[in-house]
């Protein structure tokens, strides 16, 4: 049965070092099913599913996975399909005061990082296997313009609430291309083979808890729409970088999030070569709201990661 044939992989990555930093590496399940073929386990999403689930029923872990176990299916892709959590209208305020929400870096001067610097290059990858003329047709103006309205407000409510018949049930939440989604191109081995090398070289830094959380190709006019990501908590590091530096500072990509206990909207400018941290929180009233939005002409790549609590004194440490 591939069931067990999924069971008996997982055991026999969990026990191999090297498989278990190629998993780290990956968030995409056609990655995992690819990695799993090549050592002669052959199963599918579907039994990858099921056994991630019994897995998860019988531990009583923290909820994200740790470092060996499994990507779930769909793991960095965003969650839902019309995705983000309605705010709780009169939600309680959070603790107002220094609470830093977000950190932001030039890559070349954090330190360590030089690995990191050189490994960027091969994981910029635009596999062949996008449709960029059909990306491009995708592109939803209206959808766009949602991410200038405050979760928190009635506006963004109504847009909303119009989704799903304006949709006609298709996914618009993001419009963006999911990396690990394509592992059936001649560049996939190389850009694997980098993500490994980049797990180990920010294991220097952050310790063996860091691991991949996403990889995003956000090409011309792209976007990911309003969520929260609440069932993923914890902090976060995303390295930044595009196919060329922007003319014009006020014209740029950004990162966009809600101040959470109000509805003051922060606006994150972006330019190459950064990164930036957050922390994905779960209380209701601390939900991070945030969008990306690229609405340039230029390539932008951002490459998510689970990091550790304490990355400030890791990076201090590295120093
Ligand atoms: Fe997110």
């Amino acid at each position: 049965m591939s069931v067990d044939a999924c069971a008996e992989f997982m055991h026999v990555a969990d026990a191999d070092p090297d498989l278990r930093i190629r998993m780290r590496a990956m968030t995409g399940v056609r990655e995992l099913l690819r990695l799993a073929r090549g050592h002669g386990y052959e199963f599918s999403a579907l039994d990858l599913a099921a056994v991630s689930q019994a897995s998860a029923e019988t531990a009583a872990g923290p909820p994200a996975p740790p470092p060996s176990a499994p990507p779930r299916p769909g793991g960095a892709v965003p969650p839902r399909p019309g995705g983000a959590v309605p705010p709780r209208p009169g939600g309680a305020v959070p603790p107002a005061g220094t609470t830093v929400l977000h950190a932001e870096y030039d890559l070349d001067r954090l330190p360590g990082f030089g690995a990191v610097l050189d490994l960027l290059p091969r994981v910029k990858v635009r596999p062949p296997t996008v449709d960029l003329a059909a990306f491009a047709d995708a592109f939803d103006p209206v959808d766009l313009a949602s991410t200038d309205l405050a979760p928190s407000g009635p506006g963004y409510r109504s847009w909303q609430a119009g989704l799903p018949s304006a949709s006609g049930g298709g996914r618009r939440d993001f419009h963006l291309v999911n990396l690990d989604d394509h592992v059936v191109h001649p560049g996939y081995d190389d850009y694997l083979d980098a993500k490994v090398r980049l797990v180990r070289a920010l294991e220097e830094v952050f310790g063996p808890e860091v691991r991949f959380s996403g990889s995003m190709w956000y090409p011309p006019s792209s976007y990911r729409l309003w969520h929260t990501n609440e069932d993923q908590p914890g902090w976060r590091m995303y390295l930044i970088d595009f196919d060329g530096p922007f003319d014009d500072p006020s014209a740029t990509s950004f990162f966009r999030y809600q101040r959470p206990g109000s509805d003051e909207l922060v606006t994150l400018r972006e330019r190459p070569r950064m990164a930036r941290f957050f922390r994905i929180e779960q209380d209701p009233a601390r939900l991070f709201w945030h969008c990306i939005v690229n609405p340039t002409l230029r390539h932008r790549w951002s490459f998510g990661f689970v990091v550790p609590d304490g990355w400030r004194a890791a990076l201090e440490a590295a120093a």
